[in-house]
């Protein structure tokens, strides 16, 4: 039986997340949530995900809709592109898709930002779902309805916010992620416990052995209760006017990284790193002790993300952070660490405190 967790916008019950495993539970979800007879579905997934999963989703929608298309797309974040939505766009028109037809998200967080974006704007706007597959989609990006692209070599910088029907977690797909794909989206969880839980962190460290296994009831503890921090956060602030940003813990300096590194390091190993930058402006701000971030940093080590990257090139990283749009009237804004579970904004930190913060990431040999 499906755990359900209900999401509010603006105050009102908006769109349910289903924690389950399998795909079978789709169908009558979508059957209860609607009327689609007449209706067509369009799967968009990636070269990574569709041939795992794409045509069992296909035979669970198949009886509910009178057309059910696949439209799949190159798998990386580098194929996170204007193009990209184009191609959804034609593939749409092509197969004549209304504004009563659906579309459905089926991948990661590239997969679910592109297609509630083509969702977003296609004629307006059609409902879409979601179906997050990966760690990182699943306790992070598919809920709260942000979508969009990467613009050029600016992440997520054009976009929309535009609200899912459903969010259908099938936990049984984190079993097929590689391990650095899982353990890259594992870092989010840790942000979730830094910015807002310090007894969930303090869990997610005495259930090591158990994530680092992917035992099935830990998973689903562990996704629901990362999902639940980040409900609380976006229905208080759906629009990023305050608390929200708090989420983009360990963004700043990680999109920054992730940009230099030419995408090679995945976008959760960026956050890891991120993070432990910001724990460290965090202790140099005199937020917390110098033992809390080194235990903040060393902490994600034995859940396989870095601390630290050779040859960071600190200049070009602030330059690269500057250019994030998570500037404010010309400033950086960082997200710090008051203590574990206690995140706060900060406008105010200076260029030469960053640099300081990538040079500390930058690999050394202690021995
Ligand atoms: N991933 C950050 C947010 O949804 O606001």
């Amino acid at each position: 039986m499906a755990e359900r967790m209900t999401v509010s916008y603006q105050k009102k019950p908006c769109y349910d997340i289903l924690f389950t495993r399998g795909f079978s539970e789709l169908k009558d979800e979508l059957a209860a949530g609607g009327n689609w007879a007449g209706r067509k579905v369009c799967i968009v997934t990636d070269s990574n995900v569709g041939p795992l999963y794409a045509q069992e989703v296909q035979k669970t929608l198949a009886p509910v809709f009178s057309a059910c298309e696949i439209y799949e797309i190159p798998a990386g974040e580098e194929n996170k592109t204007l193009d990209q939505v184009r191609g959804i766009y034609a593939f749409l028109i092509e197969h004549r898709f209304d504004r009563q037809d659906l579309l459905a998200a089926l991948g990661g967080g590239v997969v679910g930002d592109m297609t509630g974006f083509a969702a977003a704007t296609y004629l307006r706007g059609v409902d879409f779902i979601q179906i997050p597959t990966t760690l990182l989609s699943q306790v992070d990006s598919s809920i709260g309805g942000k979508t969009g692209v990467d613009f050029d070599s600016y992440k997520n910088m054009v976009g929309a916010f535009h609200m899912p029907r459903l969010v259908y977690m099938n936990l049984d797909t984190l079993q097929t992620l590689d391990a650095r794909q899982y353990f890259s989206g594992f870092a989010e969880v840790m942000k979730q416990g830094l910015i807002r839980d310090s007894r969930f962190y303090q869990w997610l460290l005495a259930n090591l052995y158990e994530i680092c296994d992917r035992d099935p009831e830990t998973l689903l503890s562990m996704v629901a209760k990362s999902c639940e921090i980040k409900r609380g956060i976006v229905e208080r602030d759906p629009k990023e006017q305050g608390e929200r940003a708090l989420l983009n813990f360990g963004h700043t300096i990680g999109h920054a990284i992730e940009k230099a590194s030419g995408f090679s390091l995945l976008h959760g190993e960026c956050v890891a790193l991120g993070c432990v930058a910001a724990a460290f402006l965090s202790y140099k701000r005199g937020r917390i002790p110098m033992e809390e971030y080194y235990e903040i940093r060393d902490m994600f080590v034995p859940f396989h993300l870095p601390i630290s990257a050779d040859n960071l090139d600190a200049e070009q990283i602030l330059a690269l952070t500057k250019s994030d749009k998570k500037m404010r009237a010309g400033q950086i804004r960082f997200v710090l660490l008051d203590k574990v579970g206690k995140a706060v904004l900060e406008d105010t930190v200076s260029d030469e405190e960053i640099l300081a913060a990538i040079e500390e990431l930058n690999f050394k040999d202690e021995g």
